[in-house]
């Protein structure tokens, strides 16, 4: 048998299409564009190809980004002061910060200026806790992105096991949460777990979000599961001075002969991150300018 391939690419680029339609809606009625602000503070490679992806796609959607590009060496306390500016501007309706921060400054203390209304990424504490306890707020984007893919291919999931690998604020943590919220019977997953194999082989549905590459082999998968691959880890290049090849954290050829369906890398879960930001800046506008939005497709 050969899994199904969940193709993140073409459902990321179908929300953001449906994103566009809505952010035109909302520039009519509210008289402005949706805004998304960007902060980047350093020179992180990846965080860079990141920060110009999230400006592109925004202005493609139809909503205003302003870009904050910082030096490294940038005080917390000016940092600190950006933030609130932002907290304050009527024009931003998202704010993000890019993680990693520089060493020198304390990330939960940024994360925590953030007003939660404005926390696009759902990493400030009130957010979390709203998704703890079923209320509305803001969810990260990437696990939301990964329920979304889910929901997507299986419809319900309630009753199902399912089996989160990393426990991260930002991934393993919260989308442990989602699936709790779909009536899943979740487990958490981490470096310190004993047997892991013997824990993933129960799953239906298997969130792999622990970097390092390829862990997950097909062995460890029951057969028809849903394997959703969170991990983008570049391999060491074949040849010197040559580019290594993007692995997830599943070992995909022989994940594939074993699982229902699974996410490829490049082209599964990474796609659906901007995409989510997008659609959660979009609802941060409806619920800032005090309008409806009624779309539960998004
Ligand atoms: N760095 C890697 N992923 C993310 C993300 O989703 N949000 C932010 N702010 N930084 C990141």
């Amino acid at each position: 048998m050969t899994a199904a391939v969940i193709d993140g690419k073409t459902f990321a680029a179908s929300l953001r299409g449906r994103i566009a339609e809505l952010a035109a809606a909302f520039e009519a009625k509210a008289g402005r564009k949706a805004g998304l602000a960007v902060v980047l503070v350093g020179e992180d490679p990846a965080s860079q190809v990141y920060v110009r992806s999230k400006g592109k796609q925004t202005v493609e959607a139809g909503m205003a980004s302003f870009e904050h590009k910082l030096d490294a060496s940038t005080s917390e306390a000016d940092l600190l002061a950006l933030v609130d500016r932002l907290n304050n501007d009527p024009a931003v309706d998202g704010i993000l910060v890019q993680l990693p921060m520089p060493g020198h400054i304390d990330e939960q203390k940024v994360i925590g200026a953030i007003s939660p209304d404005k926390d696009v990424d759902g990493f400030h504490v009130v957010n979390a806790g709203r998704l703890a306890v079923g209320q509305h707020g803001f969810v990260p984007c990437t696990p939301l992105g990964c329920l979304m893919l889910l929901k997507d291919r299986l419809g319900s999931l309630s009753g199902l096991e399912a089996v989160v690998i990393g426990r991260s604020n930002i991934v393993g943590k919260p989308m442990a949460q989602l699936l709790l919220g779909e009536s899943c019977t979740v487990t958490i997953a981490h470096s310190r777990t004993r047997d892991l194999p013997d824990v993933v082989c129960r799953a239906d549905i298997v969130v792999a979000a622990v970097g390092r590459p390829e862990m997950v082999k097909g062995n460890w998968i029951k057969p028809g599961a849903t394997v959703i691959d969170v991990g983008i880890n570049r391999l060491p290049p074949a040849v010197e001075g040559g580019k290594g090849r993007l692995v997830g954290d599943v070992d995909y050829a022989s994940a594939a002969e074993v699982a229902g369906a699974i996410t490829p890398v490049p082209g599964g879960v990474g796609p659906m991150t901007i995409a989510v930001l997008l659609r959660n800046a979009l609802v941060a506008a409806h619920r800032n300018a005090g309008l409806a939005l009624d779309d539960d497709t998004i």
